[in-house]
């Protein structure tokens, strides 16, 4: 049988998630394979964290270049999270001939061009479908099968954290700290819930997707964001009364040769699809100009959904390699 060996830098959240997928359906993934795909090493300190998964403690490493530099590892999957050291390890992975696969959206909106570069350059594989919508194949949809498409607009809901607290305050009369709080125990939220809540995870996200799909690089600290910090029960009560919800909305539009962009709270009526994505659901209405309008949905955030778009990637990769 055929191996790939995988080299994991981060058990946090999404690294057990990602574990536990291909744990829970190694003889599936074997199949559908024609290989099987072990992890061999991963970079992890906290080693005390309980994890549910069988992980022994020689695959434990707390030196980045055994799994960096080690002619073992075929794939390397970056879920450290954060623009540096992360995006300095995949540009080591990379140019030591290793396929890289990475959840970590600051990274891939902050350095686009380095990293798809490099990618290019060694003839290796970049992916990152993990990065943008959890569980949802959006950037692979965007990339392949909707590609005879001129994109006109994209928009929706782009991070599970605060769509979750506002369905909590919203539904459940929760306070904003309690809702939070929920979020960061189910694994939703980033480390720093900041970058959840003020819109900068929705930020970079919108800058993938204006990358791949208008081919544009916009910065995320370019784009227009607005988060959900300023909003009170009584706006979510009035929102309510007024017969609909308030979402955390990204939008890009085509205007003409340009492109409008912006992230804000927005008032979304009770008939429209987008009133329905609750907890943290994401949902992205993506517009072409041969297909019309699509709508994606699934479960934006949380250690399976994310974990399930990470080993997608890497499966795809061992069919590539091994064709
Ligand atoms: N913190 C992110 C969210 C994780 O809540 O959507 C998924 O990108």
């Amino acid at each position: 049988m055929k191996q790939i060996r995988i080299g994991l830098l981060g058990m946090g959240n999404i690294g057990t998630g990602t574990y536990k997928t291909l744990e829970m359906n190694k003889a599936l993934i074997t199949a559908n394979t024609g290989a099987e795909l072990t992890i061999v090493k991963i970079l992890e300190k906290d080693l005390a964290r309980k994890r549910d998964v069988r992980v022994l403690p020689e695959q434990f490493t707390q030196e980045p270049s055994d799994i960096l530099e080690s002619p073992d590892i075929d794939v390397v999957i970056e879920l450290l999270g954060g623009i540096e050291p992360a995006t300095g390890f995949m540009l080591t992975a990379m140019n030591n001939g290793k396929h890289v696969v990475t959840a970590n959206k600051a990274a891939v909106a902050a350095n686009f061009d380095k990293l798809t570069n490099a990618a290019r350059s060694n003839s290796v594989m970049f992916r990152f479908e993990a990065s943008v919508g959890g569980g949802i194949p959006i950037l692979t949809a965007l990339t392949a099968p909707l590609l005879a498409n001129e994109y006109e607009e994209i928009r929706g809901i782009l991070n599970g954290t605060t769509n979750y607290i506002l369905t909590q305050m919203e539904e459940n009369g929760l306070s904003y700290d309690s809702a939070l709080k929920a979020a960061q125990d189910r694994g939703f939220a980033e480390a720093d819930p900041t970058a959840d809540v003020e819109g900068h995870d929705v930020a970079n996200k919108l800058s993938i997707l204006i990358s791949l799909a208008f081919g544009r690089r916009v910065p995320p600290e370019n784009i227009p964001t607005e988060g959900i910090t300023k909003l009170t029960m009584r706006d979510i009560e009035t929102a309510a009364v007024d017969g609909g919800k308030i979402k955390l909305i990204a939008s890009v539009k085509k205007r003409g040769n340009d492109i409008e962009y912006s992230i804000k709270p927005t008032f979304v009526p009770n008939d429209h699809p987008l009133a329905g994505v609750r907890n943290e659901f994401n949902a992205i209405f993506v517009k072409g100009n041969a297909v019309g309008e699509l709508m994606f949905y699934g479960k934006g955030a949380g250690p399976l959904p994310t974990g399930s778009a990470v080993m997608g990637d890497v499966i795809e990769i061992a069919r590539a390699v091994l064709r």
